[in-house]
């Protein structure tokens, strides 16, 4: 008998990823949804319209403590992989409240809707390198101190703590992943490499004349998230429940990422990029890198892809479909 797994966040990119690899390996998969997604399939399933007939999705919000639990009751689960999240970090500084509401309890509610009900089920979340903010080391690592610069870092520093209480005081298997900054062709077009990479094929196609962006200066860890997700699973495969940095170990700015994404579409970013305030953060988190040696010495994780090969896939993905349902370019 295959394993069966809960995934909350499962339209979003990882999700939709982690959702194909556990098919893969012969799991049988649900995911946790809001009831408008639900509603509205053909706007909110972009990502998972091809796994729609393999997975089991079950209406609940993470605002709603009795809705997770209703989910959790009638289901035995091996694994929970707790992805939903207000996950844009731009929009935590708008509303704090929400993200912070969303994001902390939302973790609390399955975390201990788990523990009443289904305490073996083992617990992944999904932290985040914001956590490190201001960082305090070069390169970060588990061990090095959390300084969060934003409501999101913060909420995600909160369900990081949330989530070691619970394997510290119950002894549930619950480990969190710090993942630095993962990106695909399914990434939001709200985040920045999206925006740029859509941008370079709108521009290529005669669609934009230009892409406003913030602070250019700004260092990211990037990796690819068909990556990120194996590492994910990897971590509730131990024997016993740890935390793992996964990150692609190399630092590039966003006009790095600039450049690159440009000129796979033939252009040079400085004839479009213009730099405009209201892109830039209250507080920004100006490096970000991360050691991953934990994750690849005890979980024996590597990723395929570098940053070259993931500009290459995300331009020619945005090239290929250039004008096709695109909603956001302006976030
Ligand atoms: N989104 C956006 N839009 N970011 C911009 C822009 C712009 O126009 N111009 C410059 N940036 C800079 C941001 O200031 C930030 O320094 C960097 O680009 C990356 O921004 P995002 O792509 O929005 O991602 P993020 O690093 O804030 O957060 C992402 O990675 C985290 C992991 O470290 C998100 O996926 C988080 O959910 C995730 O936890």
């Amino acid at each position: 008998m295959g394993k069966k797994a809960l995934i909350t966040g499962m339209t979003g990119q990882d999700g939709s990823y982690l959702a194909e690899y556990l098919l893969d390996l012969g799991y049988e998969v649900h995911g946790l949804v809001r009831r408008v997604a639900l509603e509205d399939p053909q706007r909110r399933f972009t990502r998972i319209e091809h796994l729609l007939d393999k997975v089991t999705l079950h209406a609940a919000s993470l605002e709603s403590y009795p809705s997770i639990f209703n989910v959790i009751s009638r289901n035995e689960f091996d694994e929970c992989y707790h992805l939903a999240a207000q996950s844009f970090v731009a929009e935590s500084f708008a509303d704090g409240f929400s993200t912070m509401n969303t994001n902390i309890n939302g973790t609390h509610y399955m975390l201990a809707a788990l523990r009443e009900l289904q305490p073996k089920c083992r617990f992944y979340f999904a932290g985040s390198s914001e956590m490190f903010g201001k960082v305090r080391e070069v390169p970060q690592k588990e061990t090095t101190a959390f300084h969060p610069r934003s409501p999101y870092g913060i909420s995600k520093v909160a369900g990081f703590d949330l989530t070691r209480n619970y394997r510290e005081a119950y002894g549930m298997f619950c480990a969190s992943g710090i993942l630095f900054n993962h990106e695909s062709p399914r990434r939001g077009y709200e985040f920045v490499t999206r925006k740029i990479t859509s941008a370079a094929a709108r521009i290529k196609a005669g669609q934009q004349n230009e892409l406003r962006l913030g602070n250019l200066e700004a260092r990211r860890d990037w990796g690819h998230a068909r990556d990120y997700v194996r590492a994910m699973h990897l971590m509730l495969q131990q024997d016993s429940p740890d935390d793992f940095v996964v990150a692609s170990g190399e630092s590039h700015s966003v006009g790095d990422f600039c450049e690159l994404a440009f000129a796979e579409a033939g252009l040079d970013y400085r004839e479009y990029v213009v730099q405009d305030d209201r892109f830039y953060r209250p507080a920004e988190v100006e490096l970000l890198i991360g050691d991953a040696s934990k994750a690849k010495s005890v979980l024996g994780w590597a990723p395929h892809y570098n940053f070259e090969a993931l500009i290459k896939e995300m331009v020619s993905k945005d090239i290929a479909t250039a004008g096709d349902s695109f909603v956001t370019a302006s976030a």
